[in-house]
C-alpha cells in the first residue's frame, strides 16, 4: 500500500496521458481519497484523458466534494471532455454558488459556439451579480458599438492646448464622446480652502461625481483618470465643538466605480512631515489615547480606468510604432506605490501639484502626442508637464485669477503655438 506522499509523488509525476494510460486505477482509488490535496491530483490527471465515460462520476462527485479547490478542478474536466453530453451538467453548474464553477462552465461552454440554446443560456450571464462573470460575457458577446476600429489616437483639434475659464460641468458638456486620453486632477478639497464653496459636503461629493460622469463620457475607451485626494478636517465652530474629518477619496470612489470607472491602483504620495500641519502637539503634551492626532503626510493618488472590455494590448495596437517606442518610460521610475515627492509651494495657489508628480502620472499612463485633461487646472500644472513631456493639454479652470496667471505662464512654455482658450 503506497503513503500519501508516495501517491502524491506518483500523481505529480504523470505528464501527457494517452487513452490506454496503465495507472488508471490510481486514480480513480483516489478521487474520493482523504487527502484534499491527493484528490486534486487525481482529479487533474483524470481530466487529461477527457473522456466522457468519467461524465457521470464527475457529477457526483462535484455534488458531495468539500473543497472549493477541488469542486473548480472537477468544473475544468468537465468542460476538457468537449463533449455535447456534458452540456446539460455545464448548464446546471451556472447556477453554482461559486462564481469559478461558474467561469469553468462559461468556458466548458463556450466550445459550442454555434448551439443556440447555449449561447442564449451563457448571454443571459450578461446580468450575473458576480461583476467578473459579467466582464467575461461582455467581452465574448461585445456590445455593437463596441468596435474595435475606435479611433483611440486623435482628439479633436479644438481641445489641443486648450485652457478654458468656467466651471468644469458646463464645459465639458460641449466636448464630444471619447475626445480625452488621460485626465490628472485634484479637486476642490471640500471647503477646506478656500478657492471653493459647497453648503454640504453631500451636495460636494454630488457635484464631484457629475463632473467624473462628464470625464467618464468623454474619455476613450480604456483610458485612464488618475485622482489626487486626501482626507480633510474641517476646524470646529467653537471650542464645545469637535472638528470633522471628511474621507474624501473614500466617498469619491464608490462614486467613481458605480459609474463605470474601474479601480487600478492606489498610489500614496508621502511629503516630508515638516511640511504636514501640526495635529500631534497637543497628543505629545498629555499623551492621552483617543486623542492621538497624526500629523498627515500621505495624499492619495487613485488610479481608474474607463471599464472596457480591451485589453492594454488592444490600446497600443492602435498607436504607430514609432510613438510606443517614444514613449518608453525613462529608467529610474517609481517601483512602488508610495511616492516620495516634496510638496510644491505658490505665493499664488495655496494647492499646487509638483511638477514631478505630474510628470510621472503623464509619462506612466499616456503616450506622446496624448490629450491630457485637468478640470481643475489651478495654476496649470498639468499643462506645464504636458507641454514638457510632449503632450497636449486641455485645461478648464473656474477662477479667473488663476485661470489667468496659468493661461500666461503655460503660453510662455509653449513659444509660438497660441494657446485655445474657447471651444
Ligand atoms: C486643488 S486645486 C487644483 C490645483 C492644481 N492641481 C495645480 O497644480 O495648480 C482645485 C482648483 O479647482 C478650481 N475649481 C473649483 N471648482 C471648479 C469647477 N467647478 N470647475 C473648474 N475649476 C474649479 C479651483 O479654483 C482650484 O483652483
Amino acid at each position: 500500500m503506497l503513503s500519501d506522499i508516495e501517491i502524491k509523488n506518483k500523481l505529480k509525476s504523470f505528464g501527457r496521458l494517452e487513452k490506454d494510460f496503465s495507472d488508471l486505477d490510481l486514480l480513480i482509488e483516489n478521487i474520493s481519497n482523504k487527502n484534499e490535496e491527493i484528490r486534486f491530483l487525481a482529479i487533474t490527471n483524470l481530466a487529461k484523458l477527457g473522456d466522457v465515460k468519467f461524465l457521470n462520476t464527475y457529477k457526483k462527485l462535484i455534488q458531495s466534494e468539500p473543497s472549493s479547490r477541488v469542486r473548480r478542478e472537477i468544473a475544468s474536466a468537465i468542460g476538457r471532455i468537449r463533449s455535447t453530453k456534458c452540456i446539460p451538467l455545464l448548464f446546471e453548474l451556472l447556477k453554482d454558488k461559486d462564481p469559478n464553477i461558474i467561469l469553468q462552465s462559461i468556458r466548458g461552454l463556450l466550445v459550442f459556439k454555434d448551439d443556440k440554446e447555449v449561447i442564449t443560456k451563457v448571454k443571459r450571464l450578461k446580468r450575473h451579480k458576480n461583476e467578473i462573470i459579467r466582464k467575461v460575457i461582455r467581452t465574448e458577446f461585445p456590445d455593437q458599438g463596441n468596435s474595435d476600429k475606435k479611433n483611440t489616437v486623435e482628439f479633436p483639434e479644438k481641445l489641443k492646448n486648450c485652457i478654458i475659464k468656467g466651471d468644469a460641468l458646463k464645459i465639458l458638456k460641449k466636448v464630444e464622446d471619447e475626445s480625452i486620453h488621460l485626465t490628472f486632477t485634484s479637486p476642490p478639497y471640500y471647503n477646506a480652502r478656500d478657492y471653493s464653496i459647497y453648503s454640504s459636503y453631500k451636495e460636494y461629493i454630488s457635484l464631484m461625481s457629475e463632473i467624473f460622469k462628464e470625464v467618464h463620457r468623454t474619455t476613450k475607451d480604456g483610458r485612464f483618470l488618475v485622482l489626487n485626494t486626501s482626507p480633510v478636517i474641517m476646524p470646529r465652530a467653537g471650542r464645545k465643538y469637535s472638528s470633522t474629518r471628511y474621507p474624501i477619496p473614500y466617498d469619491i470612489h464608490n462614486e467613481l466605480v458605480n459609474m463605470g470607472w474601474e479601480f487600478v491602483d492606489d498610489i500614496l504620495w508621502v511629503k516630508p512631515e515638516p511640511s504636514a500641519k501640526n495635529r500631534i502637539a497637543g497628543f505629545e503634551m498629555h499623551r492621552k489615547p483617543l486623542a492621538y492626532k497624526p500629523n498627515c503626510v500621505t495624499e492619495q493618488i487613485m488610479v481608474y480606468r474607463k471599464e472596457t472590455t480591451k485589453l492594454i494590448d488592444w490600446v497600443y495596437k492602435q498607436y504607430p510604432e514609432e510613438v510606443l517606442k517614444d514613449s518608453i518610460v525613462d529608467n529610474g521610475y517609481e517601483t512602488s506605490n508610495v511616492w516620495h515627492i516634496a510638496p510644491r509651494s505658490s505665493k499664488k495657489h495655496s494647492a499646487i501639484f509638483p511638477i514631478e508628480l505630474c510628470d510621472r502620472v503623464i509619462n506612466y499612463y499616456s503616450f506622446k502626442g496624448d490629450l491630457i485633461y485637468d478640470p481643475f487646472a489651478g495654476s496649470g500644472s498639468v499643462g506645464k508637464s504636458a507641454i514638457k513631456n510632449e503632450r497636449n493639454f486641455f485645461l478648464n479652470e473656474l477662477d479667473e485669477s488663476y485661470y489667468n496667471d496659468a493661461l500666461n505662464d503655460l503660453q510662455k512654455d509653449l513659444f509660438f503655438e497660441k494657446i485655445k482658450t474657447s471651444i
